[in-house]
């Protein structure tokens, strides 16, 4: 939603009560949200920030600016989990409350460093004259709680990067911190920056050099770089917002995209033997995706649920955007799976033929199979009518389609209203997680995603198949 500026940029403090409440009970008006996936409880959130584990406990941040569905003064919300299924937001906030991040305190990583929690995040200060002066900088959360926030700078604007400079990630290499950064060059090629942290202080860090990932630079600025190791291999996840679509076809307004490596050599700035930049999800709306090795060994996931400049149906409710599922990683032939985390099952509650369940709560579980040579039509959010989001897994000619035309209220259709993307041609799985107004679709163990938003009518709950050959369970969901 476009607000003025001195609406999203309006001091936290300045808002009153009466304010406040207007906008959580137009939030809580809203006949869409959802019941097993995190939402903002108000305003906007975006990004994943400092996904980790830390003081027994997983630990998920996340943007948002808490007055409104647009993008303002931002702050990270914290919540936490002990199974990555259940969330459970804290009163714990890293506010825009410091001359270092006196415009917002834009995404980051963390790390666990002694007994604390390191947030490794980008401040965004403009001058008066609204000049952006993009600073990397870091704060403790420890164990009560209490985030203490370091006065000093821990990395500038580089004279070879433009405004926009941004989104630590910070890792672990064989024992030594290091962070990667997402950049802007002054040819407005978008690019990635190394540094290390001296002696392993993380408070001293050494630029080592500029990436080398085998980027084009036809993307005009790299988002949210991560480096995770999945099966002992480097990938790196991106959001190259302009990518040349001759590099990657994609239909989102920005794409979400990884690449896997064989190797990563830090002191040469180098990931090593990449294969093709590769769609990270087929659907509508994924985004700004953090990924940490966790110390189990999983390499884990979770995406923003949305998208940069793009209006929602629930903007008029002074929301917006949702947290993916915890996605898992592995590697399997040369490819990159997604397979939500197993402790999603604990939300089953009941289960049915598929096929025998017609009409539901748009709060379930589809676990399918589709024969070979068979063309499967499902209607999920379907009315009476039909209509609804057109699911089609096409085994005959290698093709899943989604259509989301039908399903209730539209927008963003200038970027299009059906995604596809091509599967190989023998039998097929397909998970679908329904969550009232967000599918997340895992075809084939996770090997192809969509995930997406459909803000259905009232009428539209209904699942129905319109042709193929497709058997499995439905799963009633429960949180
Ligand atoms: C990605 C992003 C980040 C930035 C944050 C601000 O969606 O633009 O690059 O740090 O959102 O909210």
């Amino acid at each position: 939603m476009n607000l003025p500026t001195e609406v999203r940029y309006r001091p936290y403090a300045d808002w009153t009560v009466e304010e406040k409440e207007k906008i959580a009970a137009n939030v809580a008006a809203s006949p869409w949200h959802a019941n097993y996936h995190l939402e903002p409880k108000t305003g906007l959130l975006n990004d994943p920030n400092g996904f980790s584990y830390f003081n027994g406990k997983f630990q998920l941040f996340y943007q948002n600016w808490p007055f409104g569905a647009a993008h303002g003064l931002k702050q990270w919300i914290h919540a936490d989990s002990e199974d990555l299924v259940h969330f459970t937001e804290t009163d714990i906030k890293l506010l825009p409350d410091h001359a270092h991040d006196s415009h917002g305190a834009y995404s980051g990583s963390a790390y666990p460093v002694g007994d604390k929690l390191f947030l490794y995040y980008t401040g965004n200060v403009r001058d008066e004259n609204w000049v952006r002066n993009p600073l990397q900088i870091g704060a403790w959360l420890d164990k009560e709680g209490k985030i203490e926030k370091f006065d000093e700078v821990l990395i500038q604007q580089p004279d070879d990067v433009t405004e926009h400079f941004r989104d630590p990630q910070i890792f672990d290499y064989q024992g030594q911190f290091y962070a990667i950064i997402g950049a802007q060059n002054h040819d407005k090629q978008g690019f990635i920056k190394l540094y290390k942290a001296v002696d392993n202080d993380v408070k001293n860090w050494e630029f080592i050099g500029d990436l080398d990932f085998g980027g084009t630079g036809s993307e005009y600025m790299i988002e949210c770089p991560n480096l995770v190791f999945v099966d002992g291999k480097p990938v790196l996840l991106y959001s190259p917002q302009g990518l040349d679509k001759a590099e990657l076809n994609y239909d989102n307004i920005y794409p979400n995209t990884y690449k896997i490596f064989q190797e990563f050599d830090p002191e040469n700035a180098k990931l090593i033997g990449g294969a093709d930049i590769i769609n990270l999800d087929y659907g509508f709306e994924a985004y700004a995706t953090q990924g940490f090795n966790s110390p189990d060994g999983r390499a884990l996931i979770v995406s923003w649920i949305g998208l940069p400049d793009v209006d929602y149906p629930t903007d008029h409710y002074d929301y917006q955007g949702a947290m993916s599922l915890v996605k898992e990683l592995s590697i399997k032939d040369g490819k990159l799976y997604q397979i939500p985390v197993k402790a999603i099952e604990n939300l089953r509650s009941s289960q049915e033929t598929f096929g025998d369940k017609t009409t539901t709560g748009n709060c379930y579980e589809l676990d399918l199979t589709i024969a070979e040579n068979s063309r499967a039509e499902l209607v999920l959010f379907a009315n009476q009518k039909g209509n609804g989001l057109a699911v089609t897994i096409d085994t005959k000619n290698g093709n899943v389609r989604i259509d989301r035309s039908k399903a209730g209220k539209q927008y963003a259709i200038d970027f299009g209203v059906t995604r596809e993307c091509s599967i190989d041609t023998d039998q097929t799985s397909a998970r679908i997680f329904i969550d009232k107004s967000i599918f997340e679709i895992f075809i084939n163990g996770g090997e192809k995603v969509f995930t997406g938003r459909v803000f259905p009518d009232t009428d539209q709950s209904g699942i129905q198949v319109l042709s193929g050959k497709v058997t499995g369970t439905y799963y009633e969901l429960t949180y």
